[in-house]
């Protein structure tokens, strides 16, 4: 395959990637978003943090047949389906739906951590069979790492949650295959890159352009509002040097979080960034930033099928260096046939590289 080497460089061409953790929703924001997901990866993670969320063999199966029906018709792409893990499921459910095919990992919520997660874990404790049967049975267990207790400060919430939650479950489980998603701390960077546990991390292309001032520049921009939250600059130079490393216990996952606009602007804002619609490009742009364009389509599209043990896809993606502005916005339809605005990472904003579209 081709690659970048130099600044210059006008075309880079990759082997297909896949999204290793995406928010696809259900109803018309599903109709509206998996057609972005699906425009450059080929396969993609699904989270399962719907209302109610997917918490058995049937739900995940119905989900990933809704999923298939709203792609545009001849679109290749395969939703790798999650099932959220709750104090009172039972191991015997994970043990089918890997049997079956259905589960492809599972996802760990610390009850109310975030959008969606009020049935989630409340106790560590409470999942041990759940853990022992994962580590068993090879389902791999994908962990959204922040401690919840509110006293303590929301920027210290992910390092806290690898000292005290994140090691020992290491320890007592070691064969189990773990990713700490969406890492954002130059701590998570630094516990993932030694670890000799089987054990990888994904990081968002908004965690790799923002730090925690674009929640507050001018006044409260709810845009740039996920979790885990963007920390301090130091961390986000932290990811940057991750993500283009070429060490392949980093890879991607876009972790796109669309939320309507009515849910953004509210005095209870979503937590989320709905970056499907430019994910690629935008991490081209840190990439080239980097000089590490050579690097992108191993973060992209080789580690993850490594880690996984998937095979990696065949068909490839090219970009192109021609300046792309983003949409402003883009139009859900209610079923009320209300139109509502979803904005996109990036909106207004003019980005350096293209998908080219063949
Ligand atoms: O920002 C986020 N949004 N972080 C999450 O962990 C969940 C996600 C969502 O579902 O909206
Ligand atoms: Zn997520």
């Amino acid at each position: 395959m081709e690659s970048g080497l130099n600044p210059s460089q006008q075309k880079i061409t990759i082997r297909q990637p896949d999204d290793w953790h995406v928010h696809l929703r259900d109803g018309s924001l599903l109709e509206a978003v998996v057609a972005q997901t699906a425009r450059v990866f080929h396969r993609a993670v699904v989270m399962p943090n719907l209302q109610p969320p997917i918490t058995s063999v049937e739900s995940a199966i119905a989900y990933r047949e809704n999923i298939l029906a709203a792609l545009p018709k001849g679109c290749l792409f395969t939703p790798l389906m999650t099932v959220y893990l709750t104090d009172v499921i039972s191991p015997n459910v994970l043990e089918y739906g890997h049997s079956k095919g259905v589960f492809f990992a599972a996802k760990l919520y610390p009850a109310n951590s975030t959008t969606n997660s009020f049935d989630g874990v409340t106790d560590i404790r409470h999942i041990e069979p759940l853990l022992d049967t994962m580590e068993r049975i090879g389902l791999p267990l994908l962990i959204h790492g922040e401690v919840t207790d509110s006293k303590v400060d929301i920027f210290d919430r992910e390092a806290i949650f690898i000292e005290t939650i994140l090691k020992p479950l290491l320890s007592r489980h070691p064969a189990l295959r773990v990713v700490l998603e969406h890492i954002t701390t130059e701590e998570a960077v630094q516990f993932v890159e030694t670890s000799t546990s089987n054990l990888a991390a994904t990081i968002t292309p908004h965690h790799l352009h923002i730090n925690r001032n674009a929640m507050f520049a001018g006044g409260l921009r709810s845009d740039f509002y996920c979790l885990p939250v963007a920390k301090r600059e130091r961390h986000r130079i932290a990811l940057r040097k991750a993500a283009t490393s070429g060490k392949p216990c980093f890879f991607i996952g876009t972790d796109s979080a669309p939320h309507l606009r009515s849910s953004k602007e509210s005095s209870c804002g979503c937590a989320g960034i709905f970056n499907a619609p430019i994910a690629l490009e935008s991490y081209a742009e840190v990439f080239d930033q980097e000089g590490a364009l050579d690097r992108l389509e191993a973060f992209a599209s080789e580690y993850g099928p490594a880690f996984y043990g998937l095979p990696r896809n065949t068909n490839s993606v090219t970009l192109v260096r021609v300046p792309q502005v983003v949409p402003s916005y883009f139009t859900v339809k209610n079923v009320d046939n209300s139109i509502e605005k979803l904005l996109p990472f990036h909106a207004g904003e003019t980005l350096s590289w293209s998908v080219l579209v063949e």
